[in-house]
């Protein structure tokens, strides 16, 4: 898909990813761009940000645990944008714990953003998209495939966003609306925060600025790909990976 005109919807788009995505889409040529997240400050200044840049901007205050909530975020960007070309499901949460520290109602939290939402929006992308055709992309993590260990349910997750992804791809077939799912490496964003000293010796390309992540994110949709890590060094320690993993 080409960027140049295209409406966009991206969730989690108040900072990080999502923020730079908003951003590079719309020094890309996005006609417009819905930004959905909790913090109504930090939205309205990304769209201040996007408008900069060219394209449209509406700040929708949204959590997307919230399915009413969502379909509601779907009514207004098509009201301001008459209809979407492209989602970016990018919302998600994830403390750096393992699982025995997990206390029952935090890994319910990562569940109900990481998987939960996710199924909101694709359901309300779906229901847009259905018959005039249009990209859904879903955001998972490279831990989704190589699950290495130290984020547990945070793993899980992406790889039930993997999972689902794959198996919704071959569903949508014949509808018009295609569905990628992107699995980034580390992201040098607020969701690192937690664990910032151990950070400290990770080289810049594999901890990696949010810019240059959205990058591959365009590139991604530009190409269409399926199922992408972006990253050439992840392909590789996935195939190794799977080789040793039996
Ligand atoms: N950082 C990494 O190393 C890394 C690596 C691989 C994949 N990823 C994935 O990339 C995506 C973006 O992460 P990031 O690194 O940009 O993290 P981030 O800086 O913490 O941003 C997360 C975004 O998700 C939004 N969000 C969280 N809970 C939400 C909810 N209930 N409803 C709506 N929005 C919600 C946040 O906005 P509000 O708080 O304003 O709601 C924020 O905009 C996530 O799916 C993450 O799992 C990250």
């Amino acid at each position: 898909m080409q960027i140049q005109g295209k409406t966009v919807l991206v969730t989690g788009g108040s900072r990080g990813l999502g923020r730079a995505t908003a951003i590079a889409l719309a020094a890309e040529g996005a006609a417009g761009v819905a930004l959905l997240a909790r913090d109504e400050g930090a939205l309205t200044a990304v769209a201040r940000e996007v408008e900069l840049c060219g394209a449209r901007a509406v700040a929708i205050r949204t959590d997307v645990r919230d399915n009413e909530a969502v379909i509601g975020a779907f009514e207004q960007a098509r009201q301001t944008f008459g209809s979407l070309d492209l989602v970016i499901n990018n919302a998600g949460v994830g403390p750096h714990k393992p699982f025995h520290e997990l206390s029952s109602d935090e890994a319910d939290g990562i569940l109900d953003v990481n998987v939960r939402g996710v199924m909101n929006v694709m359901r309300a992308a779906v229901a847009d998209m259905n018959g005039r055709g249009g990209i859904i992309v879903n955001v998972a993590s490279a831990l989704g495939k190589i699950p290495l260990g130290g984020y547990s349910v945070y793993t899980a997750s992406k790889s039930a966003v993997v999972a689902l992804s794959r198996v919704a791809r071959k569903e949508l077939r014949n509808t018009g609306v295609k569905l990628l799912c992107f699995c980034p490496g580390m992201i040098d964003t607020a969701f690192q925060d937690d664990r910032r000293d151990e950070l400290k010796q990770i080289p810049g390309w594999i901890l990696r600025p949010p810019e240059r992540v959205a990058a591959d994110l365009l590139l991604i949709i530009r190409q269409e790909r399926a199922e992408s890590f972006g990253q050439a060094y992840l392909a590789i320690l996935h195939f190794f990976y799977r080789l040793l993993a039996g």
